[in-house]
C-alpha cells in the first residue's frame, strides 16, 4: 500500500491517480519517472522540495499492469482519501490528471480545458493540472503548462495570505 507522504501541515495537497511499479516497490508516491518530473516542476515553480507539500493518490494500491483504477477501487480507497483531506485540511488540492480531477470535482471534466483554473467543489478548492505521466508523453508544452499552473497556484495562495513557506 502506498499511503502518501509529506508535510501534514502543507496548504497544498497533491493527488495523483494510483501507484506505479516503482511506487509499489518503495511504498512511496511519485518516485518513478513521472514523480521525478513532478518533483522538478514543484521545485521550479514553487521553490519547494517534495517534502514541503503532501503527495498522495486516489487509489492506494497499484492496479495490475498500471491500468486505470476501476470505480470500485476508487470507492474502496475513498475513505482513506477523505481522512487525508480532513486531517491535512489543505487550502488547495492540486489534482493530477483526469481521475483525481473527476474525484475532486464530482464530475467528468476535460483537463485540457480546465487545467490551471481554481474551482470550489463540494470536497475542496481544487486546481486540476496535467498528470506528469501525460506531460512526459506530450513533451515540453505540457510540462510548461504544469509549471505555469503551479506558478498560478503559488500566486493565488500568496494573494490570499496562506503561503506559509517563506
Ligand atoms: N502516477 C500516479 O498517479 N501516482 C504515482 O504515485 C505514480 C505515478
Amino acid at each position: 500500500m502506498v499511503f502518501g507522504e509529506g508535510d501534514l501541515s502543507s496548504p497544498i495537497l497533491f493527488v495523483g491517480e494510483a501507484p506505479g511499479a516503482q511506487e509499489d516497490l518503495q511504498s512511496r508516491p511519485f518516485v518513478g519517472r513521472s514523480g521525478k518530473l513532478l518533483e522538478r516542476l514543484i521545485f521550479e515553480a514553487l521553490g519547494l522540495n517534495r517534502g514541503d507539500v503532501y503527495i498522495t493518490n486516489v487509489v492506494k494500491c497499484r492496479p495490475p499492469e498500471n491500468r486505470l483504477p476501476k470505480p470500485d477501487e476508487v470507492r474502496s480507497c475513498s475513505g482513506y482519501l477523505k481522512d487525508q483531506l480532513n486531517f491535512i485540511s489543505p487550502f488547495l488540492v492540486i489534482s493530477l490528471g483526469s481521475l483525481a480531477t473527476k474525484v475532486f470535482m464530482g464530475r467528468d471534466v476535460q483537463i485540457t480545458k480546465c487545467h490551471g483554473e481554481i474551482v470550489q467543489s463540494e470536497l475542496a478548492l481544487v486546481m486540476p493540472i496535467f498528470h506528469p505521466a501525460y506531460a512526459l508523453r506530450r513533451g515540453l508544452v505540457a510540462q510548461d503548462a504544469i509549471r505555469n499552473d503551479l506558478i498560478g497556484a503559488k500566486g493565488y495562495l500568496q494573494e490570499i495570505g496562506v503561503w506559509n513557506f517563506e
